[in-house]
């Protein structure tokens, strides 16, 4: 079973037509990415998913069919998101923005905790004064918090220093065991270590669907990820 299934998904925003009739399966586990060049639509599509955008087309999440259910309902699936822009509650501490992510009856804090060890010894900091990184890990451990089978991650590594970047590659392969997940990246050095599967976008379409091993084809990377290629 596909996690998965999307066919002839349309989105138009502010009278542009962004989705142009996305047809994508994410096979269960592992990572399949979602790339593409800047403003092709991958964030667009991901908010699709999730109903947080009026739609047309066919979404099945799960094996459910999704297309009549309100956002809350697709989460209730078992439906992880971390948006693009990670906001964290500056004013509250850690903890706090924590213990206000729990979705599930049993919240995972042993995992979060081992995946983010900062997390724990800064637990009573004002997350507002964490650093940029610090705050992308909180935002990102709130989702993982809840355990959901499915993920849906919209550019993790963006901002983020190598070091640090080789820290979330390791929580993200540690998640990926348990948990499908479909990747918005654009650091194809990340994606060539977490992908198995990767879907390209270009212009509000998907232009290649198919292995990881595809990136190393330099004519599909120049074209659709703008970027030289096997790097
Ligand atoms: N609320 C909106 N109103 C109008 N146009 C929008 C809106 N949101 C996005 N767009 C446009 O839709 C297109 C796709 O945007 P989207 O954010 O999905 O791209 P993306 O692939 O995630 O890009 P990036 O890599 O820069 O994050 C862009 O041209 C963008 O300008
Ligand atoms: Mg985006």
């Amino acid at each position: 079973m596909n996690a998965i299934t999307v066919k002839d998904l349309h989105v138009s925003l502010a009278g542009s037509h962004v989705l142009q009739g996305v047809d994508l399966d994410v096979a269960s586990g592992g990572v399949t990415a979602l790339l593409g060049r800047n403003g092709v639509g991958k964030t667009t599509t991901l908010r699709a998913l999730m109903n947080l955008t009026a739609r047309t087309g066919h979404v099945e999440i799960l094996g459910q069919d999704t297309d009549q259910l309100a956002t809350h309902r697709v989460v209730r699936l078992g439906v992880g998101y971390v948006p693009e822009d990670r906001d964290v509650f500056a004013g509250l501490s850690v903890a706090e923005n924590l213990r206000l992510a729990e979705a599930r009856s049993t919240p995972d804090y042993d995992t979060v905790f081992a995946l983010f060890p900062e997390l724990r010894t800064r637990r009573r900091q004002r997350a507002g004064t964490l650093s940029g990184g610090q705050q992308q890990m909180l935002a990102i451990a709130r989702v993982l918090l809840n355990r959901w089978p499915l993920l849906l991650i919209d550019e993790p590594s963006k901002g983020l220093a190598p070091k640090v970047i080789g820290e979330l590659a390791e929580a993200l392969e540690r998640v990926a065991e348990a948990a499908t997940v479909l990747l918005v990246e654009q650091n194809l050095a990340l994606v060539r270590r977490l992908a198995s599967h990767v879907v390209v976008l270009d212009h509000g379409v998907v232009v290649h669907t198919g292995s990881v091993e595809d990136l190393s084809d330099p004519a599909l990377t120049r074209q659709h990820l703008g970027v030289a290629g096997s790097a």
